[in-house]
This record gives structure tokens, C-alpha cells and sequence, in this order.
């Protein structure tokens, strides 16, 4: 298996590292612009590999995408974060044009990858993508409910005082302040959430939840990278190991949640073919309202990209 990592910052060098050490694939490619950057830092994940102890070769790229060719993934981190006071949308314009001419390269060498969409603003950047790669659907995929449903998660089991391992969590919608997480399908260890912790205590770690992004781009000036390039990687892990794994990710809706115009988080299975499955929650009227608000939103942003 080969997987390409395009972007060798923060977030694809962390995937590019995890997808390493976890020996996901025998060759994990990282491609960046910036001049010898993705060389050296593959190099340095290599020389990790008699320490961690893993065999995946690790191969930087400026910008050859020939080195990338007949990747049976890619994920796309390319693209600017944010920075203090700036929300993901504020990235569409110069995020649109790379993660378009990125996505170009990628399909011309490898027509048959799966696609993950990392860049932000997230549901907008899949959309692009999408549409650039001609692909269909299911191969065309957004990581971001994977790291939002893990920042819930933590903040529910620092809030418990229970291992992380044993919160179940989705969360739907756009990655942005709009996303929906869901109480009534969180359990931990099977325990309904409800049973465990207030209600009020709950609506904060919602609150929190729904900020988390932008609680690091306070704390270090730019947006976070170990849990965005870890969930990543474990899309990547589902889909190359055909794991049927259930995940919240971001697809184009085709009547699902009767939407069928946006790019949205809904639960899916995961496996070799990309999105094998989209899961169709019953979702109760605030639920149902909470999603429409979201869906709104990425529309608003979609018309955005649009009229770029
Ligand atoms: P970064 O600035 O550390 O890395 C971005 C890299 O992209 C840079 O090395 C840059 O040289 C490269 N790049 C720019 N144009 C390129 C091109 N045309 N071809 C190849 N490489 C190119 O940024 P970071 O922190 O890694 O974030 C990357 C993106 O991921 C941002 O848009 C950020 O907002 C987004 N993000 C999304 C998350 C999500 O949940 N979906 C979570 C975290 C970040
Ligand atoms: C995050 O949620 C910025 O989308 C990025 O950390």
C-alpha cells in the first residue's frame, strides 16, 4: 500500500509520522512546496523507524508529484491555518485555489486514490475537491468529525474521570461553530452520557466542543496538529486495512437527512472502497434543527467558493 500525505506541515507531518509508526502502509509519501522541507522531514521520521521500531519507508517531495504516483490514498493538509481572531471560512479563498490545483495533481498520477480532505475550511474544501477530482463521492472524503467527536470525548472523560477509550461519541454537521454534538448517542463503557453527569456540565462540554478549534489557535497562535494528523491517519488505517470502521466524516449528502446540497459530517462505514456506507441516525426536532442551522452555514460558504 502507498499513501500520500500533501502538505508537510504541522498536521501532514504528524499524519505522514502516525501512518509510520503504525506501519499502515510499506510507503507513505510526503509532498510539500516549500523547498526540502517534506525531504527532510521524511528522513527524519525514517531515522525514527530502528528507534519506534517500524519498516514503512517514509519519501519526501518538493512538489514531483511522479514520486507520488499510484498512491492508493491521499490526504490533502496543504493549505493555510488560522491564526488568532481569523475563523476556518476566512481561509476559502487561497486554501480554494491550492487544494484545487493540488487535487488536479493528485488525480492526473493517481486516478484510482481515495481522497482526504484535511484542508480547511473543511466541508467547502471537499467540495472543491470533489468537483475538481471527478471522482465519485465516496472517494472524496473530509477529516473533521474524527477530531471533533476526540475533543468531546476528552472533555467528557477529564469531566468523568474515566478512561477516553470508553466514551462513544458522533458528532454531525459542518467543522465549524455549528457542528451537532450528539448527546443522546454518547455512552460510556454503554452507559448512557445523561445517567453519568449533569445536564449543565454536559451543555458546557458541548459549548467547549464546539470552540475547541479555535481554544489551541488561542493557546499557540496557530491551529492544532497531533489529533487533526491522528485522525487522518486513522481514516487512512480504515480505509488501506478495510476495517469497516464507523466514523463521522464529511461526504456530499445525496437526500441523507433529506439534504441533498451540502457537504456535511454524518457517521459512514469506512472501509477499502472509501465510504461504503452513510449511517442514518433518527435524529429527534432539535437535532433535526441543530443540522439544518449547520447545513446553512457550509451552503453560505459553498455559494462563497462559487463566486470565487
Ligand atoms: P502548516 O502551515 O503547518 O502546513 C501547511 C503546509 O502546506 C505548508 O508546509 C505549506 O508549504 C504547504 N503547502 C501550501 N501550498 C501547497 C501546495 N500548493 N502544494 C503542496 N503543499 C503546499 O498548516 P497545518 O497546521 O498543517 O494545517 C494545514 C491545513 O489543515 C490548514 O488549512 C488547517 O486549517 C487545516 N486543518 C484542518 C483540520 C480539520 O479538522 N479538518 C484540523 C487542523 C488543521
Ligand atoms: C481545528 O479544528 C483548525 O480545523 C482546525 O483544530
Amino acid at each position: 500500500m502507498k499513501v500520500t500525505v500533501v502538505g508537510a506541515g504541522n498536521v501532514g507531518a504528524t499524519c505522514a509520522d502516525v501512518l509510520a509508526y503504525r506501519e499502515v502502509a510499506n510507503e507513505v509519501v510526503l509532498l510539500d512546496i516549500k523547498e526540502g522541507v517534506a525531504e527532510g522531514k521524511s528522513l527524519d521520521i525514517w531515522q525514527k523507524a530502528p528507534i519506534n521500531l517500524y519498516d514503512t519507508r517514509t519519501l519526501g517531495s518538493t512538489n514531483d508529484y511522479t514520486k507520488t504516483a499510484g498512491s492508493d490514498v491521499v490526504v490533502i493538509t496543504s493549505g493555510l491555518p488560522r491564526k488568532p481572531g481569523m475563523s476556518r471560512d476566512d481561509l476559502i479563498s487561497t486554501n480554494a485555489k491550492i487544494v484545487n490545483s493540488v487535487t488536479e495533481n493528485v488525480v492526473k498520477h493517481s486516478p484510482d486514490a481515495i481522497i482526504i480532505i484535511v484542508s480547511n475550511p473543511l466541508d467547502v474544501m471537499t467540495y472543491a475537491a470533489h468537483i475538481k477530482s471527478g471522482l465519485p463521492r465516496t472517494k472524496v472524503i473530509g477529516m473533521a468529525g474524527i477530531l471533533d467527536t476526540a475533543r468531546y470525548r476528552a472533555f467528557l472523560a477529564e469531566a468523568l474521570d474515566v478512561s477516553p477509550k470508553d466514551i462513544q461519541a458522533v458528532l454531525m454537521g459542518g467543522h465549524g461553530d455549528t457542528m451537532v454534538p450528539l448527546p443522546r448517542y454518547t455512552t460510556v463503557g454503554g452507559i448512557p452520557v445523561t445517567e453519568l453527569i449533569d445536564a449543565d456540565k454536559l451543555e458546557a462540554i458541548v459549548q467547549r466542543t464546539k470552540t475547541g478549534g479555535g481554544e489551541l489557535v488561542k493557546l499557540m497562535g496557530t491551529s492544532a496538529w497531533y489529533a487533526p494528523g491522528s485522525a487522518a491517519a486513522q481514516m487512512v488505517e480504515a480505509i488501506v486495512k478495510d476495517q469497516r470502521r464507523v466514523f463521522p466524516v464529511c461526504v456530499k449528502l445525496e437526500g441523507e437527512y433529506g439534504i441533498d446540497d451540502a457537504y456535511l459530517g454524518v457517521p459512514v462505514i469506512l472501509g477499502k472502497n472509501g465510504i461504503e456506507k452513510v449511517i442514518e441516525l433518527q435524529l429527534n426536532d432539535s437535532e433535526k434543527e441543530l443540522l439544518e442551522t449547520s447545513r446553512g452555514h457550509v451552503k453560505a460558504v459553498m455559494e462563497v467558493l462559487n463566486k470565487l
